[in-house]
């Protein structure tokens, strides 16, 4: 399993909100028991056009073969042991919805959702009802999913006065009114038994059925829609957040893929957890929010690989009680007079951190004598026990700290430990890119520009996003994902800020910025 690695976005690195890369049984089995209100999920169906391919990337067709070969069976054996951990993560008031279809959703019901949660927990079956797709050669036409809803115990949350949707006109036999305040109503014609007659206000709404036909699913021309094929619709996650949540709330949803279930907990003052393994869910959720920072709450992603560019300049500061943590140590708060002492293991060990290559000589003798002098008696007992007196972790060490480590180690006994970061932590360097501008046609309004980027990486090229109004400040994409590094884009005359992303298959971002002038000739400057 590859380490976890994060990467704080809107600047507080306490924020909960969390996109994750990998695969969700990994991440749910570090996450704490009975922590989770809500639970969203949308698994990859038992389908023969799985979600996998929708990135039409090769490697994903693979992994799809493989998993599936073993038919229903694996499938469910599969998605049952996340969902057995969606069960410990859910506090005892918590619940969680299940979105399939028919391909697998009796199988589920009752080989998984009844053995974990018990059939008394079942809440409803949801019939989410749609017009698109669903062709049918010889059957009747396949329109809706299934969505299950099961709760932890009887004590889950259910917002009914918040989901209620509009009253409709009524039947033949309810008479319409308006009583002495102007609200509206619908009545029975004939008084009950009771003598009572009984009044339905327009304005107290009703509470959905089960079966939901007010919900379309995305259209190609939506406004939300990011390219993603199985994309669920925001109303339809409102709609299921804000029922089965409150506010402050932790909801997760282990199969992120474009982030819908993110988007909407966000809006609706929900913290959450989102996670999925492709690299490209996960990239896509994050600049969908970065469209609109300034609707969000801050969140940090958690890749695979650390960006190396980024650390080595990172607040020397932050960079030395970030690398202690990580190397399992306790950072040391104070930032001066600490004699080049940056931390503890918890059995009082100095470690030091340098945000350098090529750590020299002097870098060993200085510390040393701070090691002595911090701690003496700590100092002589590992000497003499042969444990470490010391750590010093760096992005490289040179010849002479290395010879100078041996040197203490055979003549006088002193074991000090020479940790490379990387070692600690995965890094790669984020992908270069560069750009060309190409006018292609214009008019007297409107300029038809094309560009074309062009990326180095090791790790591979995920895909390109481009921000054609770049403040520097912050990199809001107008076009989200795009494949091919080649776009063309209308402008009027003017001075644009430009920049460009380039996505790698580690998440990790290259960035190019320039500004274009076209008033008359085509001019590039940095
Ligand atoms: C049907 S899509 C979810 C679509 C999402 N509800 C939306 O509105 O965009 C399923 C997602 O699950 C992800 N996935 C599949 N297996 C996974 C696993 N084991 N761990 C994490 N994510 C996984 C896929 O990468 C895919 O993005």
């Amino acid at each position: 399993m590859q380490k976890a690695v994060e990467s704080v976005k809107f600047s507080k690195p306490t924020a909960i909100n969390k996109i994750i890369l990998g695969d969700n049984l990994d991440i749910m089995r570090r996450l704490e028991e009975e922590s989770i209100d809500f639970i969203y999920l949308d698994p990859p169906f038992f389908s023969n056009k799985n979600y996998e391919i929708i990135w039409g990337d090769e490697g994903e067709i693979r992994s799809f073969k493989d998993r599936w070969a073993g038919g229903i069976d694996h499938y469910i054996t599969w998605l049952k042991e996340r969902v057995e951990q969606m069960y410990r993560l859910l506090k005892p008031t918590g619940s969680l919805f299940l979105h399939c279809d028919w391909h697998a959703d009796a199988y589920i019901r009752v080989f998984i959702l009844d053995k974990i949660f018990g059939e008394k927990n079942f809440i409803n079956q949801i019939i989410w009802h749609y017009n698109t797709g669903g062709k049918g050669k010889k059957s009747f036409l396949r329109k809706h999913d299934t969505i299950f809803f099961y709760a932890k115990s009887k004590k889950y949350v259910f917002n009914q006065d918040l989901v209620k949707i509009p009253r409709t006109a009524g039947t033949a036999h309810l008479r319409h009114g308006t009583d002495e305040n102007g609200r509206e109503y619908y009545e029975d014609f004939s008084p009950r038994k009771s003598g009572k007659q009984y009044r339905w206000y327009l304005d107290e709404g009703l509470t959905p059925m089960d079966v939901w036909l007010d919900i379309q699913a995305i259209n190609p021309s939506a406004r939300e829609r990011i390219g993603y094929p199985t994309q669920k619709p925001e109303a339809l996650m409102e709609r299921i957040i804000q029922c089965a949540s409150n506010e402050g709330d932790l909801v997760l949803d282990p199969f992120l893929g474009g982030g819908t279930t993110a988007i909407v907990a966000d809006r609706l003052n929900r913290r959450w957890i989102g996670i999925d393994q492709s690299v490209q869910a996960v990239k896509v959720t994050d600049l969908r929010f970065q469209q609109h920072p300034e609707y969000f709450s801050e969140y940090t992603v958690q890749l695979h690989k650390y960006d190396y560019d980024k650390i080595r300049n990172d607040d020397p500061f932050d960079f030395q009680t970030w690398i202690v943590q990580q190397y399992g140590g306790i950072p040391n708060i104070r930032k001066v007079g600490d004699l080049g002492i940056d931390g503890k293991m918890p059995d009082g060990t100095p470690i030091q951190a340098k945000r350098s290559e090529d750590i020299g000589r002097n870098v060993i003798d200085n510390f040393l004598s701070a090691a002595k002098r911090s701690d003496s008696k700590l100092f002589a007992g590992n000497q003499k026990a042969g444990r470490p007196i010391g750590i010093i972790i760096a992005f490289s060490f040179g010849k002479g700290a290395i010879q100078e480590a041996a040197r203490l180690k055979l003549s006088d006994n002193i074991i000090l430990k020479l940790v490379p970061v990387d070692e600690i932590v995965p890094l790669a360097k984020k992908p270069a890119i560069s750009v060309t501008v190409k006018e292609v046609s214009r008019n007297s309004t409107e300029r038809n520009i094309e560009f074309t980027a062009t990326a180095n990486s090791d790790a591979g090229v995920e895909f390109y996003s481009w921000d054609f109004s770049y403040n520097e400040k912050m990199f809001k994409p107008d076009i989200l994902r795009d494949t091919e590094g080649q776009i063309r884009y209308q402008f009027k005359p003017g001075s644009y800020r430009i920049a460009v992303k380039v996505i790698d298959n580690e998440g990790l971002e290259g960035l190019e910025v320039f500004t274009l002038t076209l008033n008359g000739k085509i001019k590039r400057t940095k």
